[in-house]
Protein backbone atom coordinates (compact mmCIF):
# COMPACT_ATOMS: atom_id res chain seq x y z
CA UNK A 1 0.00 0.00 0.00
CA UNK A 2 1.18 3.38 -0.87
CA UNK A 3 2.30 5.98 2.28
CA UNK A 4 -0.16 8.94 1.67
CA UNK A 5 1.87 12.06 2.07
CA UNK A 6 1.66 15.44 3.68
CA UNK A 7 2.54 18.75 3.78
CA UNK A 8 2.71 19.75 7.53
CA UNK A 9 6.03 18.89 9.01
CA UNK A 10 4.76 17.42 12.62
CA UNK A 11 7.53 17.49 15.63
CA UNK A 12 7.68 13.57 15.87
CA UNK A 13 7.47 13.79 19.95
CA UNK A 14 4.66 15.22 22.11
CA UNK A 15 5.53 17.84 24.91
CA UNK A 16 6.11 16.15 28.63
CA UNK A 17 6.77 19.28 30.63
CA UNK A 18 6.64 22.66 29.79
CA UNK A 19 8.29 25.73 30.86
CA UNK A 20 6.61 29.27 30.80
CA UNK A 21 7.85 32.36 28.34
CA UNK A 22 7.88 35.11 29.88
CA UNK A 23 5.97 38.05 27.32
CA UNK A 24 7.69 41.58 27.63
CA UNK A 25 6.79 45.16 25.58
CA UNK A 26 9.11 46.86 22.94
CA UNK A 27 10.14 49.86 25.59
CA UNK A 28 11.31 46.41 28.16
CA UNK A 29 12.96 44.81 25.75
CA UNK A 30 14.74 48.71 24.86
CA UNK A 31 15.54 48.80 28.15
CA UNK A 32 16.86 45.47 28.40
CA UNK A 33 19.17 45.44 25.72
CA UNK A 34 20.43 49.01 26.09
CA UNK A 35 21.51 48.10 30.11
CA UNK A 36 23.07 45.36 28.31
CA UNK A 37 25.47 47.71 26.02
CA UNK A 38 23.78 46.47 23.18
CA UNK A 39 25.58 43.10 23.46
CA UNK A 40 22.52 39.98 22.65
CA UNK A 41 24.73 38.11 25.03
CA UNK A 42 24.48 40.05 28.44
CA UNK A 43 20.22 40.30 27.65
CA UNK A 44 18.68 38.07 30.39
CA UNK A 45 17.25 34.92 29.29
CA UNK A 46 13.85 35.59 31.39
CA UNK A 47 13.76 39.05 29.10
CA UNK A 48 14.01 36.79 25.87
CA UNK A 49 10.71 35.24 24.40
CA UNK A 50 12.33 32.94 21.70
CA UNK A 51 15.95 32.43 21.97
CA UNK A 52 17.31 31.36 19.10
CA UNK A 53 20.76 32.52 20.25
CA UNK A 54 22.38 29.36 20.14
CA UNK A 55 21.28 25.32 19.24
CA UNK A 56 23.88 24.98 21.63
CA UNK A 57 23.28 22.92 25.21
CA UNK A 58 19.60 24.57 24.94
CA UNK A 59 17.70 21.78 23.31
CA UNK A 60 14.76 19.74 25.46
CA UNK A 61 16.32 16.11 26.58
CA UNK A 62 14.28 13.17 26.10
CA UNK A 63 12.34 11.02 28.70
CA UNK A 64 14.91 8.53 28.42
CA UNK A 65 17.61 11.17 28.88
CA UNK A 66 15.75 12.33 32.27
CA UNK A 67 15.86 8.65 33.30
CA UNK A 68 18.93 8.02 32.56
CA UNK A 69 20.40 11.01 34.71
CA UNK A 70 19.15 8.84 37.40
CA UNK A 71 21.90 5.77 36.19
CA UNK A 72 24.58 8.67 36.78
CA UNK A 73 27.48 7.09 38.62
CA UNK A 74 29.70 9.64 40.41
CA UNK A 75 32.62 7.49 41.04
CA UNK A 76 35.68 9.42 40.59
CA UNK A 77 37.68 6.61 38.74
CA UNK A 78 36.28 3.76 36.35
CA UNK A 79 32.65 4.93 36.06
CA UNK A 80 30.94 2.66 34.60
CA UNK A 81 28.66 5.51 32.94
CA UNK A 82 31.93 6.61 31.56
CA UNK A 83 32.14 2.80 29.67
CA UNK A 84 28.66 3.53 28.70
CA UNK A 85 29.19 6.36 27.05
CA UNK A 86 32.55 5.49 25.44
CA UNK A 87 30.42 2.47 24.06
CA UNK A 88 27.73 5.09 22.57
CA UNK A 89 30.56 7.33 21.09
CA UNK A 90 32.88 4.62 19.45
CA UNK A 91 29.11 2.72 17.78
CA UNK A 92 29.33 5.50 15.52
CA UNK A 93 33.22 6.82 15.84
CA UNK A 94 35.03 3.74 16.71
CA UNK A 95 38.58 5.55 17.90
CA UNK A 96 40.35 3.82 20.19
CA UNK A 97 40.89 6.69 22.67
CA UNK A 98 37.52 8.53 23.73
CA UNK A 99 38.05 11.19 26.47
CA UNK A 100 35.50 13.16 27.71
CA UNK A 101 35.69 16.99 28.39
CA UNK A 102 33.10 19.60 29.90
CA UNK A 103 32.58 21.08 26.50
CA UNK A 104 34.02 21.62 22.88
CA UNK A 105 36.54 24.52 23.22
CA UNK A 106 37.68 22.48 26.36
CA UNK A 107 39.12 19.79 23.71
CA UNK A 108 40.31 22.25 21.19
CA UNK A 109 42.25 24.01 23.58
CA UNK A 110 43.98 20.54 24.91
CA UNK A 111 44.59 19.31 21.43
CA UNK A 112 46.06 22.92 20.25
CA UNK A 113 47.97 23.03 22.98
CA UNK A 114 49.65 19.98 22.13
CA UNK A 115 49.74 19.68 18.38
CA UNK A 116 49.73 23.56 17.60
CA UNK A 117 51.98 26.76 18.88
CA UNK A 118 53.83 29.74 17.17
CA UNK A 119 54.64 29.12 13.24
CA UNK A 120 52.27 26.27 12.75
CA UNK A 121 49.29 26.94 10.54
CA UNK A 122 46.02 25.15 10.71
CA UNK A 123 43.53 24.40 7.79
CA UNK A 124 40.02 23.87 8.07
CA UNK A 125 36.81 24.47 5.98
CA UNK A 126 36.04 27.46 8.26
CA UNK A 127 36.98 27.37 12.22
CA UNK A 128 34.12 28.26 14.36
CA UNK A 129 35.06 31.40 16.80
CA UNK A 130 36.14 29.13 19.64
CA UNK A 131 38.36 26.82 17.30
CA UNK A 132 39.87 29.94 15.43
CA UNK A 133 41.00 31.46 18.84
CA UNK A 134 42.41 27.83 20.63
CA UNK A 135 44.39 28.17 17.53
CA UNK A 136 45.74 31.50 17.46
CA UNK A 137 46.03 31.50 21.28
CA UNK A 138 48.84 28.90 21.08
CA UNK A 139 50.14 31.51 18.89
CA UNK A 140 49.32 29.66 15.64
CA UNK A 141 47.98 30.74 12.26
CA UNK A 142 43.86 29.71 11.30
CA UNK A 143 43.30 29.35 7.65
CA UNK A 144 39.97 28.96 6.07
CA UNK A 145 40.05 27.06 2.95
CA UNK A 146 36.37 26.25 2.49
CA UNK A 147 35.16 26.31 -1.82
CA UNK A 148 34.06 29.60 -3.40
CA UNK A 149 30.66 28.70 -3.52
CA UNK A 150 30.63 29.08 0.36
CA UNK A 151 31.57 32.20 0.91
CA UNK A 152 28.89 33.49 -1.66
CA UNK A 153 25.63 33.53 0.60
CA UNK A 154 23.28 32.64 -3.09
CA UNK A 155 24.92 30.09 -4.55
CA UNK A 156 23.54 26.79 -4.85
CA UNK A 157 25.55 24.06 -4.23
CA UNK A 158 24.10 21.25 -2.08
CA UNK A 159 27.59 20.92 -0.34
CA UNK A 160 28.42 24.34 0.35
CA UNK A 161 30.67 23.18 3.83
CA UNK A 162 33.49 21.33 1.36
CA UNK A 163 36.98 21.94 1.51
CA UNK A 164 38.53 24.10 -1.54
CA UNK A 165 41.22 20.49 -1.98
CA UNK A 166 43.40 22.60 -4.24
CA UNK A 167 43.95 24.84 -2.13
CA UNK A 168 44.81 22.57 0.98
CA UNK A 169 47.18 20.77 -1.16
CA UNK A 170 48.82 24.27 -2.47
CA UNK A 171 49.03 25.23 1.53
CA UNK A 172 50.53 21.65 2.19
CA UNK A 173 52.78 21.81 -0.98
CA UNK A 174 53.98 25.14 0.36
CA UNK A 175 54.08 24.82 4.00
CA UNK A 176 53.42 21.77 4.96
CA UNK A 177 56.18 21.38 7.57
CA UNK A 178 54.17 23.52 9.89
CA UNK A 179 51.21 22.07 9.30
CA UNK A 180 50.18 19.74 11.97
CA UNK A 181 46.46 18.74 11.15
CA UNK A 182 43.71 19.43 9.03
CA UNK A 183 40.55 20.11 10.83
CA UNK A 184 37.23 19.74 8.92
CA UNK A 185 34.23 21.11 10.44
CA UNK A 186 30.88 19.34 9.64
CA UNK A 187 28.88 20.81 9.15
CA UNK A 188 30.15 24.11 8.79
CA UNK A 189 28.64 26.31 11.37
CA UNK A 190 30.48 29.28 10.70
CA UNK A 191 29.74 29.31 6.92
CA UNK A 192 25.89 28.71 7.61
CA UNK A 193 25.57 25.16 8.80
CA UNK A 194 26.55 23.75 5.45
CA UNK A 195 27.48 20.30 5.08
CA UNK A 196 30.15 18.37 3.28
CA UNK A 197 29.59 15.77 1.16
CA UNK A 198 31.38 12.12 1.51
CA UNK A 199 33.33 12.56 -1.71
CA UNK A 200 34.77 15.99 -0.48
CA UNK A 201 35.99 14.15 3.00
CA UNK A 202 37.32 11.22 0.51
CA UNK A 203 39.59 13.39 -1.20
CA UNK A 204 40.72 15.67 1.89
CA UNK A 205 41.80 12.51 3.00
CA UNK A 206 43.89 11.40 -0.04
CA UNK A 207 45.53 14.67 0.08
CA UNK A 208 46.30 14.51 3.58
CA UNK A 209 47.90 10.87 3.19
CA UNK A 210 49.64 12.26 -0.07
CA UNK A 211 51.53 14.47 3.33
CA UNK A 212 51.40 12.20 5.77
CA UNK A 213 48.92 14.34 8.02
CA UNK A 214 46.36 13.96 10.51
CA UNK A 215 43.11 14.59 9.68
CA UNK A 216 40.45 15.64 12.47
CA UNK A 217 36.65 16.12 12.35
CA UNK A 218 35.30 19.23 14.34
CA UNK A 219 32.20 16.69 14.26
CA UNK A 220 29.25 18.73 16.27
CA UNK A 221 26.57 18.34 13.91
CA UNK A 222 27.33 14.91 12.45
CA UNK A 223 23.99 13.55 12.43
CA UNK A 224 22.59 16.48 10.43
CA UNK A 225 25.72 16.22 7.97
CA UNK A 226 25.13 12.81 7.19
CA UNK A 227 21.46 13.31 6.55
CA UNK A 228 22.28 16.22 4.08
CA UNK A 229 24.78 13.23 2.58
CA UNK A 230 21.81 10.95 2.19
CA UNK A 231 19.55 13.29 0.97
CA UNK A 232 21.70 15.03 -1.31
CA UNK A 233 24.97 12.81 -2.44
CA UNK A 234 24.15 10.41 -5.23
CA UNK A 235 23.86 6.61 -4.44
CA UNK A 236 23.71 7.51 -0.36
CA UNK A 237 19.29 7.98 -0.26
CA UNK A 238 19.00 4.36 0.93
CA UNK A 239 22.01 3.92 3.82
CA UNK A 240 21.35 4.24 7.22
CA UNK A 241 22.64 7.48 8.61
CA UNK A 242 25.01 5.38 11.12
CA UNK A 243 26.55 3.65 8.33
CA UNK A 244 27.18 7.25 7.17
CA UNK A 245 28.37 8.36 9.88
CA UNK A 246 30.67 5.78 10.62
CA UNK A 247 32.04 6.13 6.83
CA UNK A 248 32.81 9.75 7.81
CA UNK A 249 34.54 8.80 10.87
CA UNK A 250 36.92 5.78 9.20
CA UNK A 251 38.45 8.83 7.37
CA UNK A 252 38.97 10.80 10.03
CA UNK A 253 42.51 9.99 12.20
CA UNK A 254 40.53 11.74 15.25
CA UNK A 255 37.57 14.44 16.28
CA UNK A 256 36.93 16.99 18.80
CA UNK A 257 33.00 17.32 19.77
CA UNK A 258 30.91 19.48 21.15
CA UNK A 259 28.05 17.46 22.92
CA UNK A 260 25.67 20.21 23.53
CA UNK A 261 24.79 19.47 19.85
CA UNK A 262 23.84 16.59 17.89
CA UNK A 263 24.33 14.37 20.83
CA UNK A 264 20.99 16.09 22.51
CA UNK A 265 23.07 17.28 25.89
CA UNK A 266 22.80 20.25 27.96
CA UNK A 267 26.56 20.13 28.70
CA UNK A 268 29.30 17.68 27.55
CA UNK A 269 32.02 17.34 24.59
CA UNK A 270 35.06 14.51 24.29
CA UNK A 271 38.33 14.68 22.19
CA UNK A 272 38.92 10.86 20.11
CA UNK A 273 41.77 9.40 18.37
CA UNK A 274 43.42 6.58 17.41
CA UNK A 275 46.80 7.77 18.02
CA UNK A 276 48.40 6.73 21.42
CA UNK A 277 50.91 8.96 21.98
CA UNK A 278 48.34 11.75 21.32
CA UNK A 279 46.23 10.20 23.59
CA UNK A 280 48.66 10.06 26.55
CA UNK A 281 49.71 13.82 25.46
CA UNK A 282 45.87 15.02 25.62
CA UNK A 283 45.04 13.05 29.35
CA UNK A 284 48.09 14.46 30.69
CA UNK A 285 46.59 18.15 29.45
CA UNK A 286 42.58 16.86 30.81
CA UNK A 287 43.97 15.98 34.09
CA UNK A 288 45.13 19.49 34.79
CA UNK A 289 41.71 21.55 34.12
CA UNK A 290 38.87 18.86 33.11
CA UNK A 291 39.53 15.97 35.74
CA UNK A 292 40.34 12.88 35.48
CA UNK A 293 40.08 10.62 31.94
CA UNK A 294 36.78 8.77 32.75
CA UNK A 295 34.46 11.82 33.80
CA UNK A 296 36.40 14.87 31.90
CA UNK A 297 34.44 17.95 33.15
CA UNK A 298 31.21 15.96 33.19
CA UNK A 299 29.46 14.24 36.33
CA UNK A 300 28.41 10.92 35.79
CA UNK A 301 24.97 11.25 35.19
CA UNK A 302 25.82 13.97 32.44
CA UNK A 303 27.72 10.90 30.46
CA UNK A 304 24.69 8.75 30.97
CA UNK A 305 22.41 11.25 29.43
CA UNK A 306 25.23 11.73 26.47
CA UNK A 307 25.06 8.34 25.82
CA UNK A 308 21.49 7.69 25.83
CA UNK A 309 21.05 11.03 23.35
CA UNK A 310 23.93 9.53 20.52
CA UNK A 311 21.09 7.09 20.23
CA UNK A 312 18.43 9.37 19.38
CA UNK A 313 19.67 11.20 17.07
CA UNK A 314 20.62 9.02 14.46
CA UNK A 315 16.33 8.51 13.82
CA UNK A 316 15.64 8.84 10.55
CA UNK A 317 12.24 10.54 11.66
CA UNK A 318 13.81 12.86 14.24
CA UNK A 319 16.59 13.77 11.44
CA UNK A 320 13.71 14.26 8.72
CA UNK A 321 11.89 16.42 10.67
CA UNK A 322 14.75 18.56 12.07
CA UNK A 323 16.32 19.41 8.47
CA UNK A 324 12.54 20.11 7.13
CA UNK A 325 11.93 22.45 10.10
CA UNK A 326 14.88 24.41 9.75
CA UNK A 327 13.73 24.69 5.80
CA UNK A 328 10.53 25.60 6.71
CA UNK A 329 12.11 28.37 8.36
CA UNK A 330 14.18 30.14 5.85
CA UNK A 331 11.60 28.92 2.80
CA UNK A 332 8.87 31.38 4.33
CA UNK A 333 12.05 33.84 4.81
CA UNK A 334 12.60 33.70 1.13
CA UNK A 335 9.22 33.66 0.19
CA UNK A 336 9.25 37.08 2.26
CA UNK A 337 12.11 38.80 0.25
CA UNK A 338 14.18 38.17 3.89
CA UNK A 339 17.59 37.38 2.17
CA UNK A 340 18.94 34.26 3.69
CA UNK A 341 21.64 32.26 3.22
CA UNK A 342 20.94 29.41 0.89
CA UNK A 343 20.28 26.65 0.71
CA UNK A 344 19.33 26.55 4.54
CA UNK A 345 21.48 24.92 6.45
CA UNK A 346 20.74 22.26 9.13
CA UNK A 347 20.35 23.77 12.49
CA UNK A 348 19.73 27.31 11.76
CA UNK A 349 18.70 30.11 9.34
CA UNK A 350 21.61 32.92 8.34
CA UNK A 351 20.04 36.01 7.44
CA UNK A 352 22.24 38.10 4.83
CA UNK A 353 22.60 41.32 7.26
CA UNK A 354 25.04 42.73 4.29
CA UNK A 355 21.93 42.38 1.82
CA UNK A 356 19.52 43.84 3.80
CA UNK A 357 21.19 46.81 4.91
CA UNK A 358 23.46 47.82 2.57
CA UNK A 359 23.79 51.37 3.83
CA UNK A 360 25.59 50.12 6.97
CA UNK A 361 29.22 49.74 6.26
CA UNK A 362 30.66 46.43 7.52
CA UNK A 363 32.67 47.80 10.17
CA UNK A 364 29.38 49.85 11.25
CA UNK A 365 28.23 45.93 12.04
CA UNK A 366 25.08 45.39 9.95
CA UNK A 367 24.64 41.99 11.39
CA UNK A 368 24.91 43.40 15.13
CA UNK A 369 22.08 45.76 13.58
CA UNK A 370 19.87 43.37 12.43
CA UNK A 371 20.38 41.37 15.66
CA UNK A 372 19.29 44.31 17.86
CA UNK A 373 16.49 45.32 15.84
CA UNK A 374 14.99 41.45 16.45
CA UNK A 375 15.18 41.62 19.52
CA UNK A 376 13.51 45.04 20.60
CA UNK A 377 11.16 43.96 17.91
CA UNK A 378 9.81 40.73 19.21
CA UNK A 379 11.75 39.24 22.06
CA UNK A 380 13.69 37.01 18.98
CA UNK A 381 17.42 36.69 20.30
CA UNK A 382 19.66 35.96 16.91
CA UNK A 383 23.28 35.75 17.16
CA UNK A 384 25.43 37.98 14.49
CA UNK A 385 27.96 36.07 12.83
CA UNK A 386 30.20 38.56 11.23
CA UNK A 387 32.65 41.71 11.51
CA UNK A 388 31.63 41.93 15.14
CA UNK A 389 32.52 38.03 15.29
CA UNK A 390 35.84 38.00 13.22
CA UNK A 391 36.92 41.39 12.56
CA UNK A 392 39.57 41.56 14.98
CA UNK A 393 42.73 40.25 13.63
CA UNK A 394 45.24 38.44 15.80
CA UNK A 395 47.72 41.74 14.82
CA UNK A 396 45.14 44.26 16.23
CA UNK A 397 43.84 45.42 12.42
CA UNK A 398 40.45 45.01 12.17
CA UNK A 399 39.31 44.10 8.69
CA UNK A 400 35.19 42.90 7.61
CA UNK A 401 34.29 39.42 7.17
CA UNK A 402 33.83 37.43 4.58
CA UNK A 403 29.72 37.30 5.21
CA UNK A 404 27.57 39.55 7.38
CA UNK A 405 25.24 37.17 8.86
CA UNK A 406 22.36 36.84 11.62
CA UNK A 407 22.15 33.28 13.05
CA UNK A 408 18.66 32.02 13.80
CA UNK A 409 19.92 28.96 15.64
CA UNK A 410 17.07 25.99 16.29
CA UNK A 411 17.47 24.30 20.05
CA UNK A 412 16.76 20.76 19.09
CA UNK A 413 13.16 19.64 19.97
CA UNK A 414 12.73 22.98 22.01
CA UNK A 415 10.61 25.40 20.04
CA UNK A 416 7.20 24.14 17.78
CA UNK A 417 5.98 25.20 14.41
CA UNK A 418 3.91 28.43 15.99
CA UNK A 419 6.91 29.61 17.66
CA UNK A 420 8.80 29.56 14.29
CA UNK A 421 5.41 30.95 12.65
CA UNK A 422 5.77 34.19 14.97
CA UNK A 423 9.38 34.25 13.81
CA UNK A 424 8.89 34.76 10.38
CA UNK A 425 6.10 37.45 11.69
CA UNK A 426 9.31 39.35 13.24
CA UNK A 427 11.75 39.15 10.67
CA UNK A 428 9.47 40.28 8.13
CA UNK A 429 8.63 43.30 10.61
CA UNK A 430 12.19 44.27 10.78
CA UNK A 431 13.00 43.62 7.01
CA UNK A 432 10.17 46.15 6.12
CA UNK A 433 11.79 48.92 8.71
CA UNK A 434 15.26 47.62 6.96
CA UNK A 435 16.11 51.28 5.88
CA UNK A 436 15.86 53.19 9.05
CA UNK A 437 18.59 51.09 10.86
CA UNK A 438 21.22 52.22 11.49
CA UNK A 439 24.96 50.58 12.69
CA UNK A 440 26.80 50.45 16.11
CA UNK A 441 30.61 51.42 17.17
CA UNK A 442 31.96 48.95 19.69
CA UNK A 443 32.86 50.94 23.16
CA UNK A 444 34.91 48.41 24.59
CA UNK A 445 36.28 44.99 23.71
CA UNK A 446 38.44 42.19 25.26
CA UNK A 447 40.70 40.87 23.46
CA UNK A 448 39.98 37.30 22.00
CA UNK A 449 35.98 36.04 21.01
CA UNK A 450 35.04 39.50 21.74
CA UNK A 451 31.21 39.34 20.36
CA UNK A 452 31.05 37.39 24.25
CA UNK A 453 31.89 40.28 25.69
CA UNK A 454 32.35 43.70 23.87
CA UNK A 455 29.42 46.72 24.15
CA UNK A 456 28.22 49.12 22.23
CA UNK A 457 26.38 52.17 21.25
CA UNK A 458 24.37 53.14 17.65
CA UNK A 459 25.62 55.63 15.58
CA UNK A 460 23.28 57.94 15.25
C1 LIG B 1 31.49 23.90 14.86
C2 LIG B 1 31.71 24.14 16.32
N1 LIG B 1 32.89 23.81 16.87
C3 LIG B 1 33.14 23.99 18.18
C4 LIG B 1 32.19 24.54 19.01
C5 LIG B 1 32.53 24.77 20.47
O1 LIG B 1 31.79 23.96 21.32
P1 LIG B 1 31.40 24.40 22.81
O2 LIG B 1 30.46 25.54 22.72
O3 LIG B 1 30.79 23.17 23.40
O4 LIG B 1 32.66 24.79 23.51
C6 LIG B 1 30.95 24.90 18.48
C7 LIG B 1 29.93 25.52 19.36
O5 LIG B 1 29.01 26.18 18.95
C8 LIG B 1 30.70 24.69 17.10
O6 LIG B 1 29.53 25.01 16.54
Amino acid sequence: MTEPTFRTIIEPFRIHSVEPLRMTTREQRRTAVTDAGYNLFKVKAQDVLIDLLTDSGTGAMSRDQWAAIQHGDESYAGSPSYFLFRDAVRNLFPFEHVIPTHQGRAAERIIFSVLAGPGKVVPNNTHFDTTRANVEYTGAQAVDLVIAEGRDPVADHPFKGNMDIDALDALLRERGDDVPVVFMTITNNSGGGQPVSLANLHAVREVCDAHSKMLFLDACRFAENAWFIREREAGQGERDVVDIIREMASLADGMTMSAKKDPMGNIGGWLAMDDDELAQQCRNLLILTEGFPTYGGLAGRDLEALAQGLREVVDHDYLRYRIRSTAYLGDALQRAGVPVLTPVGGHAVYLDARALLPHIPPLEYPGQALAVALYEAGGVRSCEIGSVMFGRQPDGSEVPAALELVRLAIPRRTYTQSHIDYVIEVCEHVARGAEALTGYRLVDEPPALRHFTATFEPIT
